[in-house]
């Protein structure tokens, strides 16, 4: 028995990720259920990223809207990762419930916001930020108890040197990171307007037939917001996405100018937000970027 089964009981397999594998485990002396990430120690390149992980989990604890970390286990065979375990992510919702309206994006943008300003607070930048990387949580209450996850590829800046490596996800991922001249912590702001075109839309705003097809759209393709869903959504919402996926870093919008906008501090009211219906612009138009292959 490896020590992790020594505390716990392995339950059902949650997903199936890059580094490894999530599964539902339940603490025998408690009855509680946690989460857990085990990685291969032959896996040199996710030993790595759960190595990173652990270490800004460890730093990062204590915000509501940052996964909670609980410790990790090692055993001959892998390396585990227990945190809290929490609802369905929110690429998995989208695709069950469609685009959100805007009231609602603006409370996942806000909570997941926060999140980031306290990494950055903290010297770390998150570089992976996406609608997998987000859990809703797991006993119903609302999106502003969302939680940002996997850290694997989050890097510490505070030392101020310009970061080269290319990492993250590729529809996500900054112009300047592809450029190869240098970036920095400004790329998560790109990552969180990736998310809200995607999480206000069904749709990835670069996209592609190939990498390199995907690549070249990110660093040269503007931002198309006059079709479809577009005209239905507020010219707010639209000034914030052109702030934050400015191809150049220094023009884009900061992380305070962007926690100051109106449009994530729109008041809450109950009208309801225009948007067409989710469900026919899923099937009808233009599947090829679609969030949902
Ligand atoms: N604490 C958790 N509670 C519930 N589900 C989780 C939890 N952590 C991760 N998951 C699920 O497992 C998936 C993969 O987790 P994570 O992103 O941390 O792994 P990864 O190896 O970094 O994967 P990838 O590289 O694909 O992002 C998430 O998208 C989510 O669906
Ligand atoms: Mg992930």
């Amino acid at each position: 028995m490896n020590s992790l089964e020594k505390s716990f009981i392995l339950g059902r397999r949650l997903a199936s990720a890059v580094d490894g594998t999530l599964r539902v485990i339940t603490e025998k002396t408690t009855g509680h259920q946690y989460a857990c990430k085990s990685v291969d120690w032959s896996d040199s390149i996710a030993v790595l990223h759960a190595r990173a992980e652990i270490n800004m989990l460890e730093r990062l604890r204590g915000h509501p809207n940052i996964i909670t970390y609980h410790g990790h286990f090692e055993d001959r065979g892998q390396l585990h990762i227990v945190m809290d375990l929490e609802g369905n992510d929110l690429c998995s919702h989208l695709r069950e419930t469609g685009p959100c309206p805007e009231k609602e994006a603006a409370r996942v943008l806000k909570a997941v916001v926060s999140a980031i300003a306290f990494c950055h607070e903290r010297g770390v930048m998150h570089r992976d930020i996406k609608p997998d990387n987000i859990l809703l949580p797991s006993r119903k209450s609302g999106y502003e108890n969302v939680k940002l996850a996997d850290f694997g590829t989050s890097a510490d800046f505070s030392d101020r040197r310009r970061f080269r490596d290319v990492e993250g996800t590729i529809y996500y991922v900054a112009p300047e990171v592809l450029t190869g001249t240098g970036y920095d912590e400004n790329v998560d702001i790109w990552g969180l307007g990736i998310l809200l075109y995607v999480i206000l839309s069904g749709y990835l705003p670069f996209h592609g037939n190939t990498e390199a097809d995907i690549f070249w759209n990110i660093k040269t393709r503007s931002l198309n917001l006059n079709r479809s869903p577009w005209r239905e959504i507020s010219a707010q919402a639209k000034d914030l996405l052109k702030g934050m996926l400015q191809k150049n870093p220094h023009r884009r919008l900061g992380l305070a100018d962007f926690m100051a906008h109106p449009w994530l501090n729109r008041k809450e009211t109950n009208e309801s937000d225009s948007q067409s219906e989710p469900e026919d612009m899923l099937i009808d138009s233009e599947p090829e970027d679609m969030l949902i292959d």
